[in-house]
């Protein structure tokens, strides 16, 4: 018995082998589903608003016309315009971010899990990198109206290298296409990640761990 469904498994993963792997947001079944983002249920994504509440309004938004206040530790700001910000993106399958950047400024590591980043600069002159499964690292220097694109779920930043301010505008193939962020993940979790984990994930002293908790504990 154990050997025939070994077997079978084993034909089924040729079988599935050649099919294309779903890869982006579930397509839509309607024109459109604007969100209503407070709803008392929840579905995969949000539950549509009437269509006949829905106006011209429910497809635009100035989420993103905003400069971002760059003066925090990182010296950088990202605004989100998906699903959430801009409830006429939901069921959709695209979302973008503004990542606005002081002189030197650094939006952290971080991955997107659920979409691919496509980056274009506006202004200034940005190193965008991001490490692959393999940890190798590609990067770039980019100015304005370069493209760079992030595959899906791997650790990546933005990095103001110019003089002045730098603007990033990025397009995601999904709705919500959600941020781990490395740091704030592992140092500012809640309840916080043992000292023991972390100290021995990253071969380095409690006294270590300690200070960047300290640092990531808001
Ligand atoms: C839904 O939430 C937003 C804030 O996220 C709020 O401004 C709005 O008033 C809420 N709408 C309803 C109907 O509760
Ligand atoms: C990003 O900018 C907005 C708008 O100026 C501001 O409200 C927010 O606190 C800023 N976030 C950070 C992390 O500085």
């Amino acid at each position: 018995m154990a050997s025939t469904i070994s077997i079978l498994f084993f034909l089924a993963s040729f079988l599935l082998a050649p099919l294309p792997l779903q890869s982006a947001d579930p397509d839509p079944l309607q024109d459109f589903c604007v969100g209503l983002i407070n709803a008392t249920e929840s579905v995969n994504g949000f539950p549509c608003k009437p269509a006949s509440a829905v106006t011209a309004n429910d497809f635009s938004s100035d989420v993103i016309a905003y400069e971002g206040n760059t003066n925090n530790p990182f010296g950088s700001n990202v605004t989100g315009a998906n699903a959430m910000a801009f409830p006429g993106l939901n069921t959709l399958g695209v979302s973008m971010n503004r990542i606005d950047l002081a002189p030197g400024g650094l939006n952290p590591p971080h991955s997107h899990p659920r979409a691919t980043e496509l980056d274009i600069v506006i202004e200034g002159t940005v190193m965008i990198g991001f490490v692959t499964t393999g940890n190798v690292f590609y990067s770039k220097v980019l100015r304005k109206g370069e493209l760079f694109v992030v595959p899906r779920g791997l650790v990546h930043f933005e990095r103001n290298i110019g003089q002045g301010k730098a603007l990033i505008f990025a397009a995601f193939n999904g709705q919500m296409p959600g941020t781990v962020s490395i740091a704030p993940t592992l140092f500012g979790a809640k309840p916080p990640i043992p000292d023991a984990v972390l100290s021995k994930a990253f071969q380095v002293g409690t006294g270590v761990v300690d200070e960047i908790k300290s640092k990531f504990s808001s």
